[in-house]
């Protein structure tokens, strides 16, 4: 993944970045930081960038053409020169630009992981009161705060971006697993903590730890999770809550909605409609809708509220699918089973299926202890008309759902 940094202060940028585990990511060639410097694209002698505001007001304004213009040294070719009065109208904004600023949208852990699916990024800092809105216009696609406050400059905000990106893209971390499990996932705060030795300052190590108990242990640790999150961030626990509540929900029929359920539960899933049996969940991160409404004056009432930027959707209802081909533009509807592994014990490995499905049900085998371990109930849409495949799985001791959902790509 190749990071660009459009910046007064390149070596802030570069020595910021040089050290621990994004040091060693750029080492290892997992990401690249290409700094750049805007005052070399100045075109005054002196290399001035900034220059008044109009309408008065304290202090000085980045300016626009040499913004511009180390913008288009990294991105250029994506989009033409300003002469060119087409492009100006098509505004081809194909490489994703982030302006740091106060005041952009909150940075989350949610956003750090839709930037990490790009393979190319660009962070334009500014310095002084900011830079010319015109600039911004053409080249800009997100607005990105880091929070509520107000820093110098860009900088710090885009390197906080930065190691939030890098520690997802894969190999950066040496533990895939940590990515998973820490702060915000589920949006539930991290529990605390403990390492050696046993009693320090009179404080002993909770007595679960040391138990060897995983059940407990990882009761223990929801249980703080929940505690910690309540008390310090009041406005995640709610969130929490009515995840958890919709989940509980969901669990009536837990088969047909397994796929609804795992990804709240997996932290993924955002809730856009909640009202009564019309539901919408919003996989940002996979761009993946999932619909259920209890009639078609229910799903008709949810239609405008499914986003633009998906880009599957996972439907429950048969009476939606018309519409749906409708909006999707799309005559791509696979009718599936849900395929769900509910006991929380691994299979065995002998598991016992012979002849020409055995290679199969060993794949099948690991695929379902892997998500088990990772905490995960094991499902997968399987197509309605493969009667083989969900017998063996049946076999295996995974519950096939007897309602269908359909899956639909946008054209
Ligand atoms: N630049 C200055 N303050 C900032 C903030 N809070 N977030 C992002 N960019 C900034």
């Amino acid at each position: 993944m190749k990071f660009h940094v459009l910046t007064l202060f390149p070596e802030m940028v570069l020595n910021g970045l040089n050290t621990s585990i994004i040091g060693r990511a750029v080492e290892n060639n997992l990401i690249e930081i290409n700094a750049v410097n805007i005052r070399d694209f100045s075109m005054d002698k002196h290399g001035k960038v900034d220059d008044y505001t109009y309408g008065g007001g304290a202090g000085m304004l980045m300016q626009a053409q040499p913004v511009y213009d180390a913008w288009k040294s990294v991105a250029g070719g994506k989009k033409d020169t300003l002469a060119d009065a087409e492009d100006l109208l098509t505004k081809d904004k194909s490489v994703r630009t982030i302006y740091v600023t106060p005041q952009g949208y909150p940075f989350t852990q949610q956003y750090a992981k839709e930037l990490a699916k790009e393979d190319e990024l660009v962070f334009l800092c500014g310095h002084y009161e900011g830079i010319d809105a015109r600039v911004l216009d053409e080249v800009v696609t997100d607005y990105i705060s880091i929070g509520d406050y107000v820093l110098t400059g860009g900088e710090l905000p885009a390197m906080v971006m930065i190691d939030a990106v890098s520690r997802l893209v894969p190999g950066v971390l040496h533990n895939e697993d940590s990515a998973e499990t820490e702060s915000f996932h589920r949006n539930l705060l991290e529990y605390p903590q403990y390492s050696r030795p046993e009693v320090w300052h009179d404080k002993a190590v909770p007595k679960v730890l040391l138990s060897g108990n995983h059940r407990e242990i990882e009761k223990w640790r929801l249980e703080q999770s929940i505690a910690v999150t309540k008390e310090r961030r009041p406005d995640l626990y709610e969130v929490y809550q009515a995840q958890e509540a919709l989940i509980k929900k969901l669990s009536k029929n837990k088969r047909h909605n397994i796929h609804m359920m795992e990804s709240l539960s997996r932290g993924r899933g955002e809730i856009l409609v909640n009202d009564g049996g019309n539901i919408l969940i919003y996989d940002r991160g996979a761009g993946v809708c999932m619909i259920t409404a209890e009639d078609e004056h229910g799903f008709r009432d949810m239609q405008g509220t499914i986003p633009a930027d998906c880009e599957r959707i996972i439907a429950s209802r048969s009476f939606m699918l018309a519409k749906l081909v409708d909006i999707f533009g799309s005559e791509v509807v696979t009718e599936c089973k849900n395929v769900c592994y509910t006991e929380r014990n691994p299979i065995s490995k002998r598991h016992g299926i012979q002849g020409d499905l055995a290679d199969a049900a060993t794949e099948a085998v690991l695929w379902i202890n892997r998500e088990l371990e990772m905490g995960h109930l094991p499902y997968k849409h399987v197509v309605a008309e493969n009667e083989i495949l969900l017998h063996m799985l049946e076999q295996l001791g995974c519950y096939v759902s007897k309602e269908s959902v359909w899956l639909l790509e946008r054209a």
